[in-house]
């Protein structure tokens, strides 16, 4: 397969206006960016290599097989939850499965009119079209693509006031593959046209222990069943972490050890990164270290804690707080962000005694 990028305007961690083509079969990437390079050449192809999900896997397969029987291109899916849980790795593999190519791109590439229409305009039939960060999607490119999904049918205005005239024209029939990491943030027009939608879950340390020796086998680096557990615990049940602390961990053991993770140099790595036990990085730990010595624990809202500790909000809910929140060291609450007993427990901090008697 090759990655062709459109568009090498890189946003936000390369993200925001990238728009690629991925042909099947074979992926070789055009250089975006070198996480995205690493990322996408460790990409798996198929269902047998997709390492968990495991409902969503079996969904699939049932959808993918009845649209091949039916020669109808696959209904629109909407992928939601956390970022790093493979909602483009997941979307690739049906690409690859139908045998079609993927257009991938982001809401905040989608700009102008023009973005869309133009990518709408491109696509061959049955191909896959990949939207990421959907929610961030305006209200003109929305209402652009009602139509594509629902009738494949693009309104172009032409002219202006007095002499516009609107032309209908026909695309091919497409799939639209949507992610996004707030799914509550969808207009409900846009999510009523999707014609399924899933949510991916954390995966569990087993989950990631495989993850993490596929990884390393495609890398060729030599590590045992230990080291693989060690660095699975420390990556927040997310497998875009895993494979980030694979060539980490491996870039250490080559230049302290002899090149291969066991659990000592895997434990040894991760402490000098400073990535603990729970997988929580200095900013986990900073935020709610702020919330306990600054607000005493919260409710404290998240404006404050994204200002106090120079991130963005979006960072903050997108990036920290979902692992923070189902790890049990944080809770929401209607007046803003609490650190839970677990929490206190976890930084070695006694819990107050007002927390305590609300808990215990
Ligand atoms: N890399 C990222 N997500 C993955 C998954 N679910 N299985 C295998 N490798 C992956």
């Amino acid at each position: 397969m090759v990655i062709i990028s459109d568009d090498k305007k890189l946003g936000i961690r390369g993200k925001d206006s990238v728009t690629n083509t991925v042909r099947n079969p074979n992926i070789k990437a055009e250089s975006i960016e070198y996480d995205k390079t690493f990322e996408n050449s460790i990409r798996p192809k198929d269902f047998d290599s997709y390492i968990g999900q495991c409902e969503l896997k079996e969904t699939l397969k049932i959808i993918l097989e009845a649209a091949k029987k039916r020669e109808k291109p696959l209904d629109h899916m909407l992928f939601y939850g956390p970022p790093g849980l493979g909602k483009t790795t997941i979307a690739g593999v049906i690409a690859s499965q139908m045998g079609v190519d993927i257009k991938i791109t982001s809401a905040p590439a989608l700009e102008r009119p023009r973005d869309i229409i133009g990518i709408l305009m491109s696509l061959k039939g049955g191909e896959i079209l990949f939207i990421d960060e959907i929610h961030r999607l305006n209200k003109v490119a929305e209402e652009i693509l009602y139509p594509a999904m629902e009738d494949f049918t693009i309104d172009m205005t032409t002219g202006k006031s007095q002499t516009a005239k609107t032309l209908r024209i026909s695309i091919p029939k497409f799939t639209l593959i949507g992610a996004t990491t707030k799914a509550g943030e969808l207009s409900s027009p846009l999510r009523d046209r999707f014609g399924m939608m899933h949510r991916l879950e954390f995966y569990t340390v087993d989950e990631l222990s495989s993850v993490v020796k596929r990884t390393a086998k495609i890398l060729d680096v030599d590590i045992t069943e230990e080291g693989a557990k060690a660095i699975a615990k420390r990556s927040r049940g997310t497998p875009r972490i895993a494979n980030r602390l694979v060539k980490r961990v491996s870039d250490f053991a080559i230049v302290k050890y002899d090149g291969k993770i066991d659990d000592i140099v895997a434990n040894e790595s991760l402490d000098i990164l400073k990535i603990d036990e729970f997988g929580l990085d200095t900013t986990d730990r900073a935020l709610l270290n702020l919330i306990i010595n600054k607000y005493d624990g919260g409710p404290v809202g998240v404006e404050t804690i994204a200002a106090a500790l120079s991130e963005d909000v979006r960072t903050i809910e997108d990036v920290c707080e979902p692992y923070l929140l189902q790890a049990g060291l944080l809770q929401r609450t209607p007046r803003g962000r609490k650190v839970s007993p677990e929490g206190y427990r976890h930084l070695g901090l006694k819990i107050p005694s007002e927390q305590k008697s609300l808990f215990e």
